[in-house]
């Protein structure tokens, strides 16, 4: 299943998840249309690609004003965006998720997947959410479940 993250939080939201929010954008003006609507100080402009790692490859970005919301958007739309789990050629992102800014306290990292060894769909927790699960299992693996 390939879903974006911004078609992943409107399924959960329609089943009652609290989830931040966002609007999809295809355009530079969409972008700047979606930050008017949602209102508020801070905006996220997410890259959508099929591939986690966004963050650290630059296409999460944090934007202070409307002004910023536009640059940010213009500069990740298009663009080739290289995380470890897109492969070095990595993916043209060709839409955004422009959310509500969060005040993060914690990050958790939740999986449901299906194991192919045991033909059951396994659950995977652990308390070191955020950016990089990949380097939590290669050096602290004891810290997912
Ligand atoms: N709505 C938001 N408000 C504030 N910070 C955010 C928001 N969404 C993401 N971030 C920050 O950006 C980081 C990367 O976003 P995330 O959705 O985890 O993408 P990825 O895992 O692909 O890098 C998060 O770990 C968090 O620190
Ligand atoms: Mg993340």
């Amino acid at each position: 299943m390939k879903i974006h993250e911004y078609q992943a939080k409107e399924l959960l939201r329609a089943h009652g998840v609290p989830v931040p929010r966002g609007y999809a954008a295809f355009t530079v003006q969409e972008a700047l249309e979606a930050a008017q609507k949602l209102g508020g100080s801070v905006w996220v402009v997410k890259a959508q690609i099929h591939a986690g790692g966004r963050g650290k490859g630059g296409g999460v970005k944090l934007a202070r004003s409307i002004t910023e919301v536009e640059t940010l958007a213009s500069q990740i739309l298009g663009m080739q965006l290289v995380t470890h789990q897109t492969g070095p050629e990595g993916q043209k992102v060709r839409r955004l998720l422009i959310e509500e800014g969060a005040d993060i306290r914690k990050e958790y990292y939740v999986a449901a997947l299906t194991d192919r060894a045991t033909q059951k769909v396994a659950l995977m927790a652990s308390s070191e959410g955020g950016m990089d699960i990949e380097e939590v299992a290669h050096a602290t693996p004891e810290k997912i479940l």
